[in-house]
């Protein structure tokens, strides 16, 4: 009967993340691999989620104050005018504002331009839609976008570009020529573009997020797609959104409404104060993801990792391997949650460069098999008790020792 599935289901195999779930699990690893919060939600955005509850928001729900609230953001952020009677479409996360705006431009064989590495659901909702995935890749060490590889990659059938600043798994946080060259080939090319900004508040070093909608142009071809999740520490609440002009944002809320017609009713209550945060929320946020970014840095930096490449934004550090490791980066996991006790993400999971899989675990070192990610966005008891297994199997150098 397996045969009887679709070609699509075929294609969209667990994760990586969840590969080895199964083994941190019975080990008790520390969880540095996924990228959600293990600290408590802002008790602000909690008071007003259990008053909703008690206020028996119970029903299907489209709580329009959150349109209108992100469309004034749009504006303060981005200089843009939206509509929000009909360019907002409240979805459940970001996930499914996303896989909506691709079923809602991508039909059977068209081409989207994917960066590479990139977070692993976009690949799976353009094979959804029969879509065609192109792979440019970002250079190592830097993670830069060289524009002839981009400019090479558009063809006569190219429908979109995806774009996700600050970015999963490198916390690269695209340049301002970067968007220019991308913004300027979508214009040229006459070709969409979909944003991923679950990232947009959380940027280190003074950095600034900008929104590739913000160049001349884009708006009218452009869907952002972002959500509470990151931002609030709050990934289970299921609350998303995708801004777009009105013909895009109508096809995805008439998408969204068939998928699953509507967003949590009491989280999407409580998205409005969370929106409401004073600027100080925002602040701390970012703060005290810089401290955990230093800190991991500094620890996995000191036990041997090649870190060329500090994350300027989102809660990720992809660390190098050391030059003198002969494992690939499955290995290293696989021992790491042995030998430490600690899981973290192999990067391949995250690289296609337009090379099956098999192909490239033949690649003997390829960088595809080089980076581990780590996620940081844990409490400091968790941080601390890593460093701590870490430190039980470093050398007489201070190096961690798996191998
Ligand atoms: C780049 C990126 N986009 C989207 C998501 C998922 O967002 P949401 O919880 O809003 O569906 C994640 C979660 O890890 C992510 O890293």
């Amino acid at each position: 009967m397996e045969g009887k599935l679709s070609r699509a289901a075929k294609k969209i195999v667990p994760s990586s993340i969840q590969g080895f779930s199964h083994l941190a699990q019975r080990c008790n690893a520390i969880n540095l691999a996924e990228g959600f919060p293990d600290f408590p939600a802002p008790p602000h955005i909690k008071n007003a989620a259990i008053s909703a509850i008690n206020s028996d928001f119970n029903q299907y729900r489209n709580v329009q104050g959150v349109c209108d609230y992100l469309a004034k953001m749009m504006k303060e952020r981005h200089g843009l005018d939206i509509d929000p009677l009909t360019d907002v479409a409240i979805c459940c996360g970001q996930s499914e504002a996303f896989a909506a705006a691709i079923l809602a431009t991508i039909d059977p064989g068209d081409e989207v331009i994917l960066f590479d590495p990139s977070y692993e659901s976009y690949e799976a909702c353009v094979a959804m839609a029969g879509g065609v995935p192109i792979h440019v890749p970002l250079d190592p060490p830097q993670w830069t976008l060289d524009s002839s590889k981009l400019l090479g990659s558009f063809t006569e059938r190219t429908k979109v570009v995806v774009l996700n600043s600050p970015h999963n798994p490198t916390g690269k946080v695209f340049t301002k020529g970067e968007l220019e060259v991308i913004a300027g080939e979508c214009c040229s090319r006459n070709c969409l573009a979909i944003t991923d900004e679950v990232y947009e508040h959380i940027t280190y070093d003074n950095l600034k997020h900008i929104s590739l909608v913000s160049f001349p142009g884009m708006q009218e071809r452009t869907v952002i797609t972002s959500s509470l999740s990151k931002s609030f520490s709050v990934t289970g609440w299921r609350i998303g959104w995708a801004v777009a002009p009105t013909f895009l944002a109508s096809a995805i809320k008439n998408i969204h409404v068939r998928l699953t017609d509507s967003a949590p009713a009491p989280f999407q209550e409580a998205a409005l104060n969370a929106l409401r945060s004073p600027p100080e929320y925002f602040e701390s946020l970012r703060s005290d993801y810089q401290s955990r970014r230093d800190y991991i840095v500094n620890l996995l930096g000191g036990v041997g990792f090649k870190i060329e490449f500090i994350p300027q934004g989102s809660f990720f550090l992809f660390a190098e391997l050391p030059d003198n490791c002969p494992l690939s980066d499955v290995e290293f996991v696989k021992k790491l949650i042995l030998e430490a006790g600690v899981v973290a993400v192999p990067g391949r999971g995250f690289f296609h460069t337009n090379l099956s899989s098999d192909e490239v675990s033949n690649l003997p070192y390829s960088y595809q098999k080089r980076y581990i990610r780590f996620a940081f966005c844990k409490s400091d008891a968790t941080l601390t008790l890593a460093a701590e297994k870490l430190g039980k199997l470093l050398d007489a150098k201070g190096h961690l020792v798996l191998y």
